[in-house]
């Protein structure tokens, strides 16, 4: 026996992500040019799943219309929409109808998880354990605003202890967002009805005596839930902090692109990713870590450090750009200048501008 299906989350509103998640859903915002979900489905698929429920509310349409049925990804993708948002565990009673025959277990993922958990190791644990829920744990280094997971010497979980102060700490480890569920559990969930696996099932299960375990992990873990964790993973992994990206060379250019000759590329830091259909013009300076998205256009001199801009972002003559992530479709005018800021799809920076550090720009809004 093993465990063939998934359910994905991508329902939740990312609001710690706006203004870049107004009209994109958390799953597709773009890592090194490639929507999350795609990193998380091709994952699951080397790990031996071949059917994914993708559970949906806010924005489904995005994902539905790249992922498709995920024949071009290589499984069965389904989808369970909710009409209002049911929480992590309520989201997941309302796909049960795609997640097969009685007595089948099934992993659950939250959808903004970047990790290297061993899933085929966590299944085997799961199974040989009879678990009723196994919950992937990863070591922070803060845990104070954190739930924590106890455990006994045989990784049966003992307490959940939510956002302890100092002197209640006994362990670094927290639920990493990935569960494997036993189809029973299913039962626990009540229909139609908002419902939280790590506020509600999870500690009532416990209270029950139910055998719930925890797996530890400790390789790479990473939600994309905030602009710095965001940013942070672009870093980890063109810096090569990450194996789960090794950069082929210091600098990926996409097809059909052209970089003038003239173009300074500075990698001490991290490397520099461009898209197909880009066009780089002279005298521009790229400081790594960077990650220009498909079809955008940066003019002479424009200097562009440690960012991320997503797909047809045009950004004018002498134009600086410093830590900050610009959304699709967006126009920042000649020499203006953008420090430390998000700045959504559609948006316009006006020529000269100097945008205030910090700045989150709105879908449609004309700065500066
Ligand atoms: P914030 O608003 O920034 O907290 O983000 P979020 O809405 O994504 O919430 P959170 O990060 O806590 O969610 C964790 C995961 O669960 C994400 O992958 C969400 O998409 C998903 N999620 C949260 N709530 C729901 C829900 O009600 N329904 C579904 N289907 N998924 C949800």
């Amino acid at each position: 026996m093993t465990v063939r299906r998934a359910v994905i989350l991508v329902g939740g509103k990312a609001t710690r992500l706006l203004p870049l998640t107004c009209n994109t859903p958390k799953a597709m915002v773009p890592i090194l040019n490639t929507p999350f979900l795609e990193y998380a489905i091709g994952y699951l698929r080397q790990h031996g799943i071949d059917e994914v429920v993708l559970a949906q509310s806010h924005l489904p349409v995005p994902i539905r219309d790249y992922f498709g049925d995920g024949s071009r990804f290589g499984l069965r993708i389904s989808y369970a929409i909710e009409e209002t948002p049911l929480g992590t565990a309520g989201a997941v009673r309302n796909a049960e109808r795609y997640l097969g025959s009685a007595g089948e277990d099934c992993l659950v993922l939250n959808g903004d998880i970047f990790s290297d958990i061993n899933i085929t190791d966590m299944i085997d644990f799961h199974l040989s354990r009879r678990a009723k829920v196994t919950i992937a744990l990863t070591p922070v280094d803060d845990p104070t605003s954190y739930g924590l997971v106890e455990t006994d010497a045989g990784s049966r979980v003992t307490r959940f202890l939510e956002k302890p102060s100092r002197d209640q700490i006994t362990t670094n480890m927290i639920n990493a967002g990935t569960y494997l569920l036993n189809a029973e559990i299913l039962t626990h969930i009540p229909q139609d009805t908002s419902y939280s696996f790590e506020r509600e099932l999870f500690p009532s299960l416990l209270g029950r005596g139910e055998a719930v375990y925890a797996y530890p992990s400790r390789g790479y873990f990473v939600d994309i839930g905030t602009p710095a964790k965001y940013l942070g993973l672009h870093h980890d992994l063109l810096n090569g902090e990450s194996s789960l990206w090794a950069p082929t060379a210091k600098t990926d250019v996409g097809q059909h692109s052209c970089i003038h000759p003239s173009v300074r590329i500075n990698r001490t830091k991290g490397a520099v990713l461009i898209g197909d259909n880009c066009s780089i013009a002279a005298d521009v300076q790229l400081t790594g870590p960077v990650a220009i998205g498909a079809g955008s256009t940066i003019a002479e001199g424009a200097v562009l450090e440690e960012s991320v801009l997503w797909q047809n972002v045009r950004v004018g003559p002498r134009a600086i750009i410093r830590k900050s992530v610009v959304a699709n479709d967006s126009t920042l005018n000649a020499g203006c200048i953008i420090e430390d800021s998000l700045l959504s799809d559609h948006v316009t920076v006006r020529q000269g501008a100097r945008i205030e550090p910090g700045s989150r720009i709105w879908s449609g809004e004309t700065a500066g």
